[in-house]
């Protein structure tokens, strides 16, 4: 069943020197309930754009989305956004508690549920440090606790682990791998989470998604699509062993080596 669904979306900004910017599209994207996208494309294409047109933020220039909510229960959406977003003024575990807060949910229950989340994400530690005492990977690993918290049936993450060193970013994988397998357990209760998840990384992309977007160069449509057919539960490291993953590794490589070029010459004709 699909939860999401775009037909012709497309996003026009206002630009300098009333030049428009066509930021994205046309996109035409089906996503099932429970699947796990991941998206690639050059910088700029409009991988932001899209994920903040899904998550209701922006609103589309032309076509449409729709989006089918399962659970009114639970929240239908949260988004891990790209570079820093924790509050600066809140402590690490108000911070993850935050949209908990926001619904009404008793004291006693987010407070558990956020000091469930940071010893997810290895933050346990700093429930009660500040943003700013933090380095910029932790700050993203509270994003990552904080969006978890909320338990949405979708989660838009975009470039959630672009600031993390390689460790870090391998155990997170592992864990955000771990945690969506559980959501899809019945006795982790019910129904799997739908995740889009935007990376510069390609083998981030394929160790995570069942299906690897690439985009064009912008505005960004969807140009490839890419299967990973690689059983579930995952182990990240073990992965890479495989033959299979190198060869389609190469091929997202070869879809995505032409937009790369292509938003880096128009980059270049601006600058001009
Ligand atoms: N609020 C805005 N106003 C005007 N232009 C915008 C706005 N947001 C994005 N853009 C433009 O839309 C285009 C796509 O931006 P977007 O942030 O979606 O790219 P991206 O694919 O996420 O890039 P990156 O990989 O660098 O994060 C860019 O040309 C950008 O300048
Ligand atoms: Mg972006």
């Amino acid at each position: 069943m699909a939860i999401i669904e775009t037909a012709a979306l497309t996003k026009v900004f206002p630009g300098p020197d009333r030049r428009e910017i066509n930021a994205l599209g046309p996109v035409d994207l089906t996503v099932e309930a429970g699947e796990f996208i991941c998206i690639v494309g050059p910088s700029g294409c409009g991988k932001s754009t899209l994920l903040r047109i899904l998550a209701g933020l922006e609103q589309p220039t032309q076509g449409t989305m729709t989006a089918e909510a399962t659970d009114l229960q639970r929240p239908f959406n949260s988004m891990v956004f790209q570079g820093d977003s924790t509050f600066p003024w809140l402590t690490v575990h108000a911070n993850v508690e935050y949209g908990l807060r926001v619904r009404g949910v008793p004291y006693r229950e987010r407070d558990e549920i956020a000091a469930r989340m940071l010893r997810t994400v290895g933050l346990s530690g700093y429930a009660e440090a500040y943003p700013y005492q933090l380095s910029g990977g932790m700050r993203q690993r509270v994003a990552l606790a904080r969006a978890l918290a909320n338990d949405p049936e979708v989660l838009l993450m975009d470039e959630p682990f672009g600031a993390l060193d390689a460790q870090n970013r391998a155990l997170l994988q592992d864990e955000l791998l771990y945690i969506w397998d559980q959501t899809g357990d019945s006795a982790g209760g019910g129904a799997r989470k739908t995740i889009l998840f935007v990376t510069h990384s390609i083998d981030e992309a394929l160790v995570l998604g069942d299906r690897v977007l690439v985009m064009t160069a912008a505005p960004g449509r969807i140009k490839a699509e890419i299967r990973a057919p690689f059983a579930r539960p995952r182990r990240t490291h073990e992965l890479k062993r495989d033959p299979v993953f190198g060869e389609l590794s190469y091929q997202i490589w070869e879809a995505l080596r032409d937009e790369v070029d292509a938003a880096r010459a128009s980059e270049l004709r601006g600058q001009r």
